[in-house]
């Protein structure tokens, strides 16, 4: 079943998509051309420009970052904010239809 997932825009501009169970949240962004979702590395976790924003309600319901991620986050063009993820680390589950997640106003 498909996952939507909706990605706000630093300029408040929204976008949703459908999301495939089982691929990262960056490839779903990828696959359908989501501005603001660069994915320079393609999910190696080496370029942090999958940066997005988890609102604190949703925070708890994702696993957390391991070191790797912990690590390239203090990475990342705009500045790191609590919630902050790479979305290349961030597996679709049925358990996120409905997440809508914050673009940074830059990945570079
Ligand atoms: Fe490069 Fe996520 S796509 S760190």
């Amino acid at each position: 079943m498909p996952v939507r997932i909706e990605f706000v825009a630093a300029d408040g501009s929204r976008r949703a998509v459908e999301a495939a169970e089982g691929k990262s949240v960056m490839r779903a962004a990828v696959d359908h051309g989501v501005e603001g979702i660069v994915a320079d590395c393609g999910g190696t976790m080496t370029c942090a420009t999958c940066h997005v924003i988890v609102p604190p309600e949703w925070a708890a319901r994702l696993p957390p970052p391991g070191a790797d991620e912990e690590a390239m986050l203090e990475m990342t063009a705009a500045p790191r904010e609590a919630g902050s993820r790479l979305s290349c680390q961030l597996v679709v589950t049925p358990q996120l239809h409905g997440l809508t997640l914050r673009l940074p106003s830059t990945q570079y």
